[in-house]
């Protein structure tokens, strides 16, 4: 079981500044993992693919038939319409929670504050012990609100030639942050996916990652997530790995990951309390 979930929500991101790398698949399982020792919520800041809406509540939100449902609140209403954020939650089950998305996410721009967000928030860490916030692909003002109220965050990189791009543009992304809205802002460290070492390129790939992990001041977490079937159909189940597959390598790989995540927190909070 999981450490004892520590006492303020904690929120976090995993994400790239590249698609299909398997963002949201990740947050789901974690989150899931998670779920285990406290109360968590998934906030969906992607617009564009709303894909971890999809992942766990399949079209059985909404009346639409396609993933952008138009039908649902989401935290636009919060930005735009006053709504309380507390309104706009949806229970996939007990213990985890969702701000799910479609297509009005992507319309979130500059006039939707930064320092509302943060407040909003605040008052949900009262309520959840881990915060898990998914985004897109492609770096907008979801990314901005996202790395603005983040505690840490765990960037995902595929064995291939265009991650080792996507991660120094993140690291620009979170410099920025850090000068501007969110100076704590801290890499948890990087996880890779869809690991397959009987490639070369994939080696060399995680030779450079390696790199530029030092050169960013974090390191890789020792799990990797290896290529397998079961994380491409345990969405189209909407189940996370554990539900989908308990025994399989992925759902191992995946508590492993999340185990060390949990580990890395605690070890960073106790390093900022001088512990
Ligand atoms: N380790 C893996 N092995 C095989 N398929 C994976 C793995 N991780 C994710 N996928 C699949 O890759 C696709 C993209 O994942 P997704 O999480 O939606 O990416 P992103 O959110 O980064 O765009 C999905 O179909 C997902 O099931
Ligand atoms: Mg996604």
């Amino acid at each position: 079981m999981p450490n004892e979930p520590i006492k303020k929500g904690k929120v976090l991101s995993i994400l790239q500044e590249k698609g299909g790398c398997g963002k949201s698949c990740a947050i789901f399982n974690i989150a899931s993992y998670f779920s285990r020792a406290g109360k968590v919520l998934i906030i969906d800041l992607d617009g564009q693919a709303a894909d971890i809406t999809y992942y766990m509540f399949g079209n059985k939100v909404g009346e639409s038939t396609d993933n952008m449902r138009s039908d649902i609140m989401t935290i636009v209403d919060v930005f735009r319409r006053h709504i309380n954020i507390d309104d706009v939650i949806m229970p996939y089950n007990e213990s985890i929670h969702v701000i799910p998305a479609n297509i009005q996410v992507t319309y979130l721009n500059e006039g939707d504050k930064i320092t509302f967000f943060k407040k909003c928030i605040n008052h949900l860490r009262e309520i959840y012990d881990y915060i898990l916030i998914d985004v897109p692909p492609s770096p907008n003002r979801s990314h901005v609100l996202c790395l603005s109220v983040c505690d840490f965050v765990i960037p995902i990189v595929n064995p291939d030639s265009a991650s080792p791009k996507a991660l120094i543009s993140l690291n620009e992304s979170i410099e920025e942050i850090r000068e501007t809205s969110n100076s704590g802002v801290e890499y948890l460290g990087i996880v890779m996916n869809k690991y397959d070492g009987r490639t070369n390129l994939a080696k060399e790939m995680l030779n450079q990652i390696e790199l530029l992990s030092d050169k960013f001041g974090t390191c890789m977490f020792r799990t990797m997530i290896h290529q397998g079937i079961a994380l491409s159909e345990h969405i189209l189940m909407h189940q996370s790995i554990f539900e989908y597959a308990p025994k399989s390598k992925a759902a191992i790989e995946y508590e492993a990951l999340a185990q060390e995540i949990l580990e890395r927190i605690n070890d960073m909070e106790q390093e900022e309390m001088g512990l």
